[in-house]
């Protein structure tokens, strides 16, 4: 867990909320609820906006777009709202407010519920890499040997062959995973392009040191190849694949 200071208790009076851009390029929102300090991801999960823009009463936040809501005492969703909050742990220290981060190999999907001896494992081996916008991680054709987690920033795929490629969306949460297909064997090239649209940090792992580890432990491996499956099958409902 890293520690990391985001501001002083005086500079939010409750209630109130605003939203910090932090070292390592993630953005936090601290909210004061008037009796208590709470930190969560600073854009809202369903599109790109800061959630200080949005409404706070002390107890449910209320992103000002498109109204989705949630608990501030647990980042629960409320009403239309259809994803919760990522919450960070606070340590408050003579009057300064720092949140606990945890690595975003804990939050990826795949991973969720492998036990912490291989995460830990997985962590080791992993490559953080910060990159700033416009950076092209891949493009189509290259070979896909790693894959990549997103901590924080934003990443853009487009899909296709020649001057005929497409918009495929882009990644946002911390957490979500993508380049997979340095999992598969016989699929050795890049069917998307993957650039970053704003400053971003990413962990990056060798598709065949994560595979060669999961092999060792067998019961984590059944986990992530049925979570990895499932994936799949997603993109390929909704977006064509990445
Ligand atoms: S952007 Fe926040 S609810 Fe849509």
């Amino acid at each position: 867990m890293k520690r990391i200071r985001i501001c002083n208790e005086s500079e939010i009076p409750g209630p109130g909320m605003k939203c910090y851009d932090t070292e390592g390029g993630v953005k936090v929102l601290v909210a004061n609820s008037g009796e208590a300090f709470h930190a969560y991801q600073g854009l809202c999960p369903h599109q790109d906006v800061c959630l200080d823009e949005g409404f706070f009463d002390g107890s449910t936040l209320t992103c000002h777009q498109h109204l989705w809501q949630w608990d501030i005492q647990t980042g629960a969703a409320l009403g239309l709202a259809e994803a919760p909050l990522e919450r960070f742990e606070i340590e408050r220290i003579g009057g300064e407010i720092f949140v606990l981060q945890s690595s975003a190999l804990r939050a990826c999907e795949l991973f969720r519920e492998v036990s912490a001896e291989t995460v830990s494992r997985l962590d080791e081996v992993s490559r953080r890499e910060e990159h700033s916008a416009g950076t092209a991680l891949y493009d189509i054709g290259d070979p896909a040997d790693d894959l990549y987690i997103l901590e924080s920033g934003r990443v853009e795929f487009e899909i296709g062959r020649d001057d005929r490629t497409r918009m495929a969306g882009f990644m946002l949460r911390k957490g979500e995973m993508f380049g997979w297909a340095a999992l598969l064997q016989d699929h050795p090239r890049r069917i998307a392009r993957a650039t970053c649209i704003e400053p971003s940090t990413l962990l990056r792992l060798r598709g065949e040191t994560v595979l060669s580890m999961l092999s060792q432990q067998t019961a984590d491996g059944f986990i992530v190849m049925r979570q990895l499956s499932t994936l799949i099958t997603r993109h390929l409902r909704t977006q064509g694949g990445k």
